[in-house]
């Protein structure tokens, strides 16, 4: 028995009737994990103050939640004082949006294939401040030389932000973030890395990046239960950051003015140190390892559908997303359809979007899935079909 596979899914609460192929959007949080996380809600609950004054109050420099921000750092190629924590990539994104000075006529800047809510977001603030969202049109399938240089050209003098998916949501896409970021600071923009799926799915040397802003949830890839993920700022742009919540300790600045706004349920935070065991006792490099090969694997199985990747493989890592052959564009609800349908008929659960005018089928790799999934996903689309199949 191979150490990864069908076998570890007793690990997870994942419905035993179902087949996951979808790790992408929420993650799922091991039972182990999980369990670490009530262990310490009752410890929270039998003695409050202890619990928050000690263990997460910035006043004890050395609580629980600064040493779990400093393996948390050094797991991405950081320190601990370059780590808040934070709910999910969304509070991160919002916080920058939220912290910069924007005036009308100011860019800021995205690719087109922007995470939906992170689009909002954008379009919020330059509804306040006259600011404009500028995207970079990334015609699908995509090269690595496309990338970079569209990207910088699209910066020009107004653009004072730039938040650049490491891998994207409709497209499972890893982006050169590091040459990208260069590129952009080199035009004298701001860099903001949009890592939601990264951490666990990638090896992440967060200041190699260089980028400004980086942030990643630690519920999807890497394990942890929902509502936490982390934050990470370059020494230079840390102070130009504040919580969306200001409470106590704001004056502590970045990172730990982040460690305490307000009585909150900290235990996600706290509990990637059991996420961080989970995936190290596999080996953070083999689990990666695995994720890629699996991904990889179903290329061939996948393309039975006449389906054609978004990207070179080289642009993969744990995901991979399909054009599905179509005989019309893809609409309204197609994608939601087809989800519904696969699980609701046949309890397979897979990512589909509609995007650029196709409908993309989005495959997670994951530790407790193997071939046997995706050749049983692809079995059952290939019979059942999908909205507008060609
Ligand atoms: C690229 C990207 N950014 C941001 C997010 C938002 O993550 P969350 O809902 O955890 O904030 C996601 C979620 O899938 C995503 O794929």
């Amino acid at each position: 028995m191979t150490t990864f596979g069908r076998h570890l899914r007793p690990l997870w609460h994942l419905a035993a009737d179902g087949t996951f192929l979808n790790h992408g959007s929420f993650g799922a949080c091991p039972k182990e994990v999980l369990a670490y996380q009530a262990r310490l809600r009752e410890e929270m609950e039998r003695a409050p103050d202890v619990f928050v004054r000690r263990n997460v109050s910035p006043r004890n420099p050395d609580n629980d939640l600064r040493r779990t921000a400093e393996r948390l750092g050094r797991f991405a190629g950081t320190t601990g004082e370059r780590i808040a924590f934070v709910s999910n990539a969304t509070e991160a994104v919002n916080t920058v949006l939220r912290s910069m000075p924007f005036a009308a006529g100011d860019e800021i800047l995205v690719l087109d294939c922007v995470y939906n809510a992170v689009r909002l977001a954008i379009e919020d603030v330059c509804r306040r401040t006259g600011a404009k969202m500028v995207k970079v049109a990334l015609p699908i399938p995509l090269t690595v030389n496309d990338v970079v240089g569209r990207i910088a050209d699209a910066a020009g003098p107004r653009t004072k932000l730039a938040i650049i998916d490491h891998i994207s949501s409709p497209t499972a896409t890893v982006f050169p973030v590091a040459e990208i970021a260069r590129a952009l600071k080199a035009k004298g923009v701001r860099v903001m890395i949009d890592g939601a799926h990264a951490v666990g799915q990638l090896a992440l040397d967060l200041p190699a990046i260089g980028a400004d802003w980086y942030t990643a949830n630690a519920h999807k890839w890497l394990y942890a239960p929902k509502g936490s993920a982390l934050f990470y700022a370059s020494a230079d742009a840390s102070s130009m950051i504040a919580p969306l919540s200001v409470s106590h300790w704001h004056e502590m600045g970045f990172p730990r003015a982040f460690d305490y706004v307000g009585t909150r349920d900290v235990t996600p935070f706290l509990s990637v140190a059991a996420a961080l065991d989970f995936i190290e006792r596999f080996g953070a490099a083999e689990v990666r390892a695995y994720l890629e090969g699996l991904s990889r694997d179903g290329d061939a199985i996948v393309r039975r559908l006449g389906a054609v990747p978004v990207a070179p493989d080289a642009m993969f890592a744990a995901m991979r997303a399909y054009v599905l052959p179509q005989r019309r564009a893809a609409e309204g609800d197609d994608a939601l359809t087809l989800m519904n349908t696969m699980w609701d008929e046949h309890r397979i659960w897979i990512a589909s979007s509609a995007y650029q005018g196709k409908l993309l089928l989005r495959l997670s790799a994951q530790i407790y899935a193997e071939r046997g999934d995706t050749a049983h996903a692809v079995e059952v689309l290939d019979r059942v079909g999908w909205p507008g199949r060609a």
